[in-house]
């Protein structure tokens, strides 16, 4: 995207000299675009979601994923309605196996059970978002990255992963995941798959969320995923997009002002970059703590293990020059 001297992109000069009338013609068509659509039923005494692709989805699909691929957008519809079904079937059960069901009901449906609760997406336009539900949808992202997947050789990741995906019980304050209708691209590095579900998380909070709140929901976020490896993966990738990509971009941040989205991305990138410097020096204080509290840990008195201080002063004092090591280092 062409960046002026003043450093503000194209995205940020049009959009808020858009109409209003023109931007809700934007999200209609986003909407007519939809490949799906969903209908509640009871089956056999459960409450089921019943997802049904439309007549032209796979057409659709493929015109959706040819601007993806243009505009660099590292995401894919599965435009084989077969292979959606599976996709959506699959994922649902691995997240959401434990309690609840999902299979293929006919050629282009899928039936899912309703999951209790309501969207992150409404608590938040409702004004009834709360720490623990971020932490618990932070706990969901962290535990689903953690899971393994053949389709990527890696870690799962969502690849839609916008509060409008995240429901939440508050009985048992747990968050679950549906709608998998949307992949990475499996070439991506996992962290960076992984990174971008955060992001998408978080431009759903950056762009509604009033001034006062969306740091600190930013943040009770951050700090309850556990996975530091991808939070920094995340800190690159806090930017505005380049070219036609700022039409997606559109639709993730609903349309809000790019200069304000960006000002608070700016803000996030300092603060997280703020984070992972004071992990790091905690990491390093407890490694130092560790080490001088080797009496404490359990092996039998006198007998110093492989990594024991008294061990490794040891070693040091009968190496031949302070230079070279008396054992070569070994792998464990
Ligand atoms: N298993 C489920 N339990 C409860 N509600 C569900 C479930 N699956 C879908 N829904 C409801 O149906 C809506 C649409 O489903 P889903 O997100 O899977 O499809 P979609 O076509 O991607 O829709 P959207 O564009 O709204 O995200 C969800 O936002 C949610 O309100
Ligand atoms: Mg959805």
């Amino acid at each position: 995207m062409p960046i002026r001297e003043d450093g503000t992109s194209l995205a940020e000069r049009l959009i808020p000299l858009v109409p209003q009338a023109l931007t809700n013609a934007a999200a209609t068509f986003v909407d007519s675009l939809k490949i799906s659509s969903t209908s509640e039923k009871v089956r056999r005494g459960r409450r089921v979601v019943i997802k049904r692709r439309h007549v032209y989805s796979e057409q659709l699909a493929e015109l959706a994923n040819l601007y993806f691929r243009m505009s660099s957008i590292p995401v894919r519809f599965w435009s084989k309605t077969k292979d959606w079904q599976r996709w959506e079937v699959k994922c649902f059960r691995k997240l959401n196996g434990d309690r609840f069901r999902a299979f293929n009901s006919g050629a282009k449906t899928v039936c899912i059970d309703k999951l209790p609760g309501q969207r992150l997406w409404d608590h938040m336009n409702r004004g009834t978002l709360t720490r623990r539900m971020l932490e618990a949808a932070a706990r969901e992202y962290c535990r689903a990255h953690q899971l393994w997947s053949d389709e990527f050789a890696g870690g799962w990741s969502h690849g839609d992963a916008s509060m409008a995906n995240v429901m939440y019980n508050e009985k048992t304050g747990r968050a679950r995941l549906i709608d998998f209708e949307l992949i990475h691209e499996n070439s991506l590095p996992t962290k960076s798959r992984q990174a971008d579900d955060l992001l998408v998380f978080l431009l759903d909070l950056i762009s509604v969320v009033p001034t006062r709140q969306w740091l600190p929901f930013a943040l009770y976020f951050l700090n309850a995923y556990e996975n530091a490896g991808v939070i920094a993966a995340l800190e690159n990738q806090l930017a505005l997009p380049n070219g036609m990509a700022w039409i997606w971009w559109g639709v993730r941040t609903s349309f809000a002002n790019p200069a304000r989205v960006k000002r608070r991305l700016a803000k996030l990138r300092h603060v997280i970059a703020n984070l992972a410097h004071h992990r790091a020096i905690a990491a390093t204080r407890a490694r130092k703590r560790r080490r001088a509290s080797i009496t404490c840990q359990e092996i039998s008195p006198g007998m110093p293990s492989a990594s024991s201080r008294t061990l490794a002063i040891s070693e040091i004092a009968k190496a031949a020059s302070p230079g070279i090591p008396r054992r070569l280092p070994t792998k464990r």
